[in-house]
């Protein structure tokens, strides 16, 4: 008796989150069929939030907004065609992908850029530290892994997982040559994630349930600092008699010489260059990003009454500060806390009303 009860409140149960799953990927089908912010529209965006890059964000808005008009395009058709079926929908679809590699120095707005496009489209995105993975059968993080960390940022939910977005942290350190002093091969990573990238049908072996997880319309963005690939491109580009700026004529065949597998890198036909920031834009990163730490600053003072202002001398003097650490952006919220500490610990409770930061007083705590 107890247990027939049990077992029928578990098939309520499953039958419970069957419904929300359903939802869920209706939801998220919807949200990519209506997706119609056209490139500028993204990029107007994406502008409120990144500062600088301007040509880089240019190209990311456009493979991205094309990418989910292209994906919300076919699925629209194809759930016509297959009465509704998502399932049957999202794997008749083909949309050419245009995965994505970001070139730059540590700090410049890589993942924040990758992050804030995909918040903005309303998909899922997963962020993976590539320095932590290794050849299958190695100690350390494989490809498969990266699937799993897919379905849990969709909710568990493979419809959603399929639709998101997949940020490779730091590509470049799984050059072969980069890593060939460990006694694992960068190329056996390399090897994994071209077959990730394929998009032919993963399985996630969650051993009581197998997920069966396609990455054909997962949008892939690579970064990494890839340090002196300047010099390889200017060398070729001198061989050939080519003049013009670097950033514009990257190819695979640069990046193959850094080290970098071929095919893999043939799979991110969208290669943009980021540059190192000025430290005019790290003053309006403090001033003018939505993302401001300045603003997170201000939002948790405002919790005690306490009104945090900058003057624009100090705010340069942040900035000038910070490009000095030559950690990009980075920089910003360690000057920041080392400005702002002791009164972090000193206001709260004993000051309410205005507290103004000027260059004098940013100095005095550097
Ligand atoms: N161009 C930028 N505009 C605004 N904020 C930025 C910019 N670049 C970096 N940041 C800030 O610095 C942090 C670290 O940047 P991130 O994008 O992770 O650097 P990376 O280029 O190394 O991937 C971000 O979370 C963001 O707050
Ligand atoms: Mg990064």
């Amino acid at each position: 008796m107890y247990d027939s009860v049990s077992a029928k409140s578990r098939q309520r149960i499953e039958g419970k989150m069957e419904g929300m799953q359903e939802r869920q990927t209706r939801e998220a089908v919807q949200e990519i069929i209506e997706f119609n912010r056209t490139p500028s529209e993204l990029k107007g965006q994406i502008d409120q939030f990144v500062i600088g890059q301007g040509k880089g964000k240019k190209v990311i808005s456009t493979a991205i907004a094309f990418h989910y008009r292209r994906l919300g395009k076919a699925l629209k058709e194809a759930i016509v065609d297959n009465g509704d079926d998502v399932d049957a929908a999202l794997k008749n679809t083909s949309t050419p992908k245009a995965n994505i590699l970001i070139v730059g120095p540590t700090g410049c707005g890589k993942t924040y850029t990758s992050e804030i496009a995909s918040q903005l489209v309303g998909v899922s995105f997963v962020h993976e530290d590539m320095t932590r993975f290794s050849e299958v059968g190695y100690v350390g993080r494989n490809a498969t892994d990266i699937l799993v960390d897919l379905l849990v940022a969709a909710g568990g939910n493979p419809h959603v997982a399929q639709m998101g977005v997949v940020y490779l942290d730091e590509i470049d350190k799984v050059a072969s040559e980069v890593v060939s002093y460990k006694d694992v091969s960068g190329k056996g990573v390399q090897k994994g994630l071209l077959h990730l990238l394929d998009g032919v049908e993963n399985v996630v072996d969650l051993g009581r349930e197998k997920i069966f997880l396609s990455t054909k319309h997962v949008l892939f963005i690579a970064g990494g600092a890839f340090e002196n690939l300047d010099v390889i491109v200017k060398r070729r580009m001198s061989r050939q008699g080519i003049e013009g700026n670097w950033a514009d004529y990257l190819m695979t065949a640069d990046l193959a010489v850094f080290g970098m597998e071929r095919q893999l890198m043939g799979r991110f036909p969208v290669k943009v260059v980021y540059d190192g920031l000025t430290t005019q834009d790290l003053k309006d990163i403090l001033s003018k990003s939505a993302g401001s730490p300045l603003l997170a600053y201000a939002g948790d003072l405002e919790a005690w009454d306490i009104d945090l202002e900058f003057t624009d001398d100090a705010l340069a003097q942040v900035a000038l500060r910070a490009q000095e650490e030559g950690t990009g952006a980075r920089g910003l919220i360690t000057i920041l806390h080392r400005v702002l500490l002791d009164d972090m610990y000193r206001l709260p409770g004993n000051y309410t009303g205005e507290f103004v930061v000027d260059a004098d007083y940013v100095r005095s705590k550097l």
